[in-house]
């Protein structure tokens, strides 16, 4: 297709420079972690805040066989910030089941990935086609706005996705697909831009039926979304000395497997729930936006050592916290006076500690 070959042509010479990526013309193969990584890390995620986290995956643990042996806590604490944590514990199972169960090597094909922890029909076709060179229809939120334009699908999402995927398939060349992937992807992150798609600077201005017809920034048009809810709860912040109260989260249900301060339950009304007696001061509110809905929490904190009925003891390093329980340590921290002595050395293995002396 002619705007199939306009666009590899603009990804010559305009594709984005990324660490996972080989780029165009350069005949080496990529390294099929460091793509599977970035893929994983991609999801809900966006490329500049991915970057850093990447790079200091690949510097940790620089191959699968490394990543499989970390120990769960380390990698949650390299994860805090990126959000879904769901997302982390796949992929620890998951490089665990490749590298013992398949010698280290990805499967490359879409249906050999499809069964790997973590990886869904878009995350498989991105990997098949980019670090493997097969044809797989590879169709992201950028992807899905550039074929609605182009194309002139008016039906709104997710209705239209159908369509969408049809039309992106068809789009797609059998040479170098993972190319074509990223070129799309990169068309979609830089020019066809969600509010303002520069069209002049468009390789494939000239077949856009969006444009032809006026409508390509209202493209693509999406269902009403429902207004998210509130939830509200309490989250319990208790100091003593250089250690703080901390627990690890259930493995399933959201920020599961994180690192948290004890939280009440999450609810119109919630109940409090303090891990221990203690002359509780509120240190004002945190709010953070989950997918379905808003949060509010209501921080609590106490200089006193109790004995909790969950969690433990344990010095904390604020970067292995998720980014609502490192809202709620800076609230806390502006409340409680400063630490008086030596800050304890944050534990690595603090994570695993809190963990393991729960009941
Ligand atoms: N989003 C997800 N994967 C990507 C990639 N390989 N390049 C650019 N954006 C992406």
């Amino acid at each position: 297709m002619r705007e199939t070959a306009a666009l590899r042509e603009w990804y010559d010479v305009h594709a984005r420079a990324m660490p996972w990526r080989v780029p165009p013309g350069e005949a080496r193969a990529p390294d099929a972690y460091a793509v599977w990584l970035s893929e994983v890390m991609l999801q809900q995620t966006t490329v500049a805040a991915v970057r850093d986290y990447h790079a200091k995956f690949l510097a940790l643990w620089p191959d699968v066989h490394a990543l499989a042996e970390a120990e769960d806590g380390a990698v949650m604490a390299a994860w805090a910030g990126l959000g879904y944590y769901a997302r982390a514990r796949n992929l620890l199972t998951c490089a665990r089941t490749v590298s013992r169960e398949m010698g280290g090597r990805f499967p490359d094909t879409e249906a050999g990935l499809r069964v790997l922890p973590g990886i869904g029909a878009y995350t498989a076709a991105a990997i098949a086609s980019i670090a493997f060179g097969r044809r797989a229809v590879v169709v992201d939120g950028n992807v899905e706005r550039v074929v609605a334009r182009l194309r002139a699908i008016e039906t709104p999402l997710p209705a239209a996705r159908p369509a969408i995927r049809e039309a992106a398939d068809a789009l797609t060349p059998a040479e170098r697909p993972g190319d074509h992937a990223q070129a799309m992807m990169d068309l979609g992150a830089t020019v066809c831009t969600p509010r303002a798609p520069s069209c002049l600077l468009c390789p494939v201005a000239a077949w856009c039926e969006g444009r032809e017809r006026g409508i390509a920034a209202a493209l693509p048009r999406k269902a009403p979304k429902r207004e998210r809810p509130t939830r509200r709860g309490f989250a319990y912040a208790a100091r003593s000395g250089a250690e703080w109260l901390l627990e690890r989260r259930p493995e399933r249900g959201l920020l599961g497997g994180t690192l948290a301060f004890p939280v009440s339950d999450w609810s119109e009304a919630p109940d409090p729930a303090p891990p221990f007696a203690a002359d509780w001061r509120a240190a004002g509110t945190v709010r953070h936006g989950f997918t379905h809905f808003h949060l509010e929490l209501d921080v609590m904190v106490t200089e006193c050592r109790g004995n909790p009925d969950r969690g433990a003891w344990a010095p904390l390093d604020p970067a292995a916290l998720p980014t609502l329980f490192a809202k709620v340590h800076a609230a806390a921290s502006d409340r409680l006076s400063p630490p008086g002595g030596v800050e304890a050395e944050p534990a690595a293995g603090l994570s695993s500690a809190a963990t393991r002396s729960r009941p």
